[in-house]
């Protein structure tokens, strides 16, 4: 088996974390592709319970060689705090590689991604204020700084300063903010150096070696599809590929080399930060998903906006991303609803969409249209098989799967690794 890539299918928080997990004893690499420490992954093992950020989930198994690839990018002092945490926890983490491509967040990326969202006012995306959205542009605009440049002083320096002649200038003039030196931005940058050196490596090269010797390689996705920044709802979106594609290019392998492409999606849908999200709730029930679910961010401690399923947008995951299985997680939250909707279709200004809508103002006007299935009132948090679920939960899980254009292949019902029903095995 070579690479396979795990993605979310909808907005982000659908339980990558754990999915990665849980595949973590039985694959060699885990390569984290996209974003930076706006992601956060709640994994539970045992009593224990880890937030990941800017690392990959897999460092968690023994034994996997986790890697962060050149499509991320690093807050270098975020990156040693969670690896001094995990450290301090008995986690064994020496097995971490770091692209020598990928990009740093300099300190005033992490200030231009607030005040950039203050000068926004309403129409804020609603940020993680991590740096993420500047250091991308930074990278697309040929500013940026990489991992590699901390290792040459010289030319460190030249681009610092080749990017703080146009940052300073809208620092001051723009956002009355103080100019940053080139002194203190480069020696912020360097005082990492040293501690980054031994982990850097041509990590596509690394992992072009491990898949021709047959090793299984997973590509952890950041984010999701609809925070996508080609394939998402733009604006409100995070500036990186989540999609399968970017598995490719955030990792340096070809798209060849990917045999299975799994999407993680919630039984309900969360959003965190601002934008279009049809099925989201405002009453009662959106608040007893939000309190259920614990829908609260990991990075940023944000309640999540919560709604029903969306058929749409499954579907349209699956088509972008060329999903092979579905991982259905959180069924069961969804417990002692007498009744669970699920959005089969939209209506825009009077007309039917099956799909989701060309234009991203269709898609604001997009009222869902609801099918409604029985609900079940059984815990379901013991099922390890099928035949485990009550009559209503197994049978929500048909229509999803049925409707979906991909199988459901397992099934999360609590946030415990065992907590999961495997349906397909995901590595055969
Ligand atoms: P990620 O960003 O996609 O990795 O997801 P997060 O970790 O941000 O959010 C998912 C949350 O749901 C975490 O707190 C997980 O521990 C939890 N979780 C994952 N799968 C399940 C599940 O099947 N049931 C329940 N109840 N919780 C789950
Ligand atoms: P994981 O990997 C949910 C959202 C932010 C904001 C938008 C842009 O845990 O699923 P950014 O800081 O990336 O420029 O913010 O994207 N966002 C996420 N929402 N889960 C995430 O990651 C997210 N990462 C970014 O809330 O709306
Ligand atoms: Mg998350």
């Amino acid at each position: 088996m070579p690479a396979i890539a795990l993605i979310g299918a909808q907005w982000g928080d659908e339980g990558k974390g754990k999915a990665t997990d849980l595949l973590g004893r039985r694959v060699d690499y885990v390569v984290k592709f996209n974003g930076g420490n706006n992601a956060g992954h709640t994994v539970v093992i045992g009593d224990e319970k880890y937030a990941l950020h800017l690392l990959p989930s897999g460092i968690l198994t023994p034994g996997v060689t986790p890697v962060i690839g050149n499509g991320v990018v690093i807050d270098p002092a975020v990156l040693f705090q969670e690896l001094d945490g995990l450290a301090e926890r008995g986690v064994d983490t020496s097995r971490l590689v770091v692209s020598a491509n990928a990009h740093l967040i300099p300190s005033y990326n992490r200030t231009f991604d607030k005040v950039t969202e203050r000068f926004l006012g309403k129409r804020k995306i609603g940020t993680t204020g991590r740096g993420i959205g500047p250091t991308y542009a930074d990278k697309m605009s040929r500013v940026g700084i990489r991992v590699q440049d901390l290792f040459d002083e010289k030319i460190l320096r030249q681009k610092v300063e080749g990017a703080l002649e146009q940052k300073n200038q809208l620092f001051v003039k723009v956002y009355n903010r103080r100019a940053a030196t080139v002194d203190e931005v480069t020696d912020e940058l360097l005082a990492s150096a040293e501690r980054m050196r031994p982990l850097v490596a041509d990590t596509s090269l690394v992992l072009g070696q491990a898949l021709e010797r047959g090793e299984v390689v997973l590509l952890e996705g950041g984010q999701a599809t609809l925070l996508d920044v080609d394939h998402g709802t733009y604006p409100f979106v995070t500036s990186s590929n989540a999609t399968a594609g970017g598995a490719c290019t955030g990792a340096g392998i070809p798209p060849t080399a990917i045999s299975r492409v799994i999407a993680i999606a919630k039984a309900y849908i969360t959003r965190v930060g601002e934008g279009p999200f049809p099925t989201e709730l405002f009453d009662a029930d959106g608040e007893r998903l939000r309190q259920v679910g614990h829908e609260f961010g990991t990075t940023t401690g944000r309640p999540r906006r919560c709604g029903w399923f969306d058929l749409p947008i499954t579907r349209y995951a699956q088509r972008i991303n060329g999903v092979t299985d579905f991982v259905l997680t959180k069924l069961d939250v969804l417990t002692g609803w007498e009744r669970v909707p699920v959005c089969v279709a939209y209506e825009v200004d009077g007309e039917r969409h099956d799909e989701l809508p060309m234009t991203q103002t269709e898609f604001h006007h997009a009222v869902p249209v609801y099918e409604f299935l029985p609900g079940w009132r059984e815990d379901v948090s013991g099922a390890r098989t099928l035949a485990d679920l009550p009559r209503g939960a197994r049978a929500y899980v048909d229509y999803l799967q049925e409707r979906a254009g991909a199988p459901i292949s397992a099934i999360g019902v609590g946030p415990e690794r065992e907590q999961t029903i495997v349906v397909n095995d995901l590595l055969s």
